[in-house]
């Protein structure tokens, strides 16, 4: 029997963390871009929009989410650090693909924007803590899509991004 619990609110606490991490720059980000301008093949490394202050605070807003959690469930403080790594080391992975394909720094890539960082995020996390079953999985790579849809429009409106996505 799968539960509401093991269906629904266990995978949105377990994933709380990666969403935390992949949020966090658009508030706190900015500034010398990781790549140091750098670039290969004329394009740029990763572009302007992957900062050194985003990618710092992104993985610690995480890992405080995890600590938080880890008073209630313990293995959540290195769950936490493995989605908080995880989600940024995708992220980038997204933004080195994105600047290959020639698309600018906040150009929209379909799935690229949407799961790299999820998917990154459980695989890092995936040898430590208890995942969720796989309906929860699939429940996350679900609510993944519309909140990141959700939250891009929100940033857009508070004028926290220029883009809606
Ligand atoms: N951000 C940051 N540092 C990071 C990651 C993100 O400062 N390491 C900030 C940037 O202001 C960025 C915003 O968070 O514009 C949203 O991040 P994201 O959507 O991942 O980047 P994009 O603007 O879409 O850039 P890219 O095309 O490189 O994915
Ligand atoms: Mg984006």
């Amino acid at each position: 029997m799968i539960t509401f619990y093991d269906l629904i609110i266990y995978p949105i606490l377990y994933i709380l963390p990666a969403y935390v991490a992949n949020g966090a720059p658009v508030l706190f980000g900015g500034g010398m871009p990781l790549d140091l301008g750098k670039k290969i093949g004329g394009k740029r490394i990763l572009g302007d929009h992957k900062t050194i202050k985003g990618l710092i605070a992104g993985i610690c807003s995480g890992i405080i989410i995890g600590f938080v959690e880890s008073q209630y469930l313990p293995y959540m403080l290195l769950v936490g650090i493995a989605l908080s790594i995880g989600t940024h080391f995708g992220d980038l992975i997204g933004s080195f693909v994105k600047r290959r394909l020639g698309l600018k720094p906040g150009a929209s890539a379909f799935l690229l924007d949407q799961y790299t960082f999820v998917v990154f995020a459980l695989l890092f996390a995936s040898p430590i803590g208890q995942m969720p079953d796989v309906y929860g999985i699939i429940f996350i790579l679900i609510i993944t899509g519309i909140l990141h849809k959700l939250t891009n429009m929100g940033a857009h409106m508070l004028r926290l991004k220029n883009v809606s996505w």
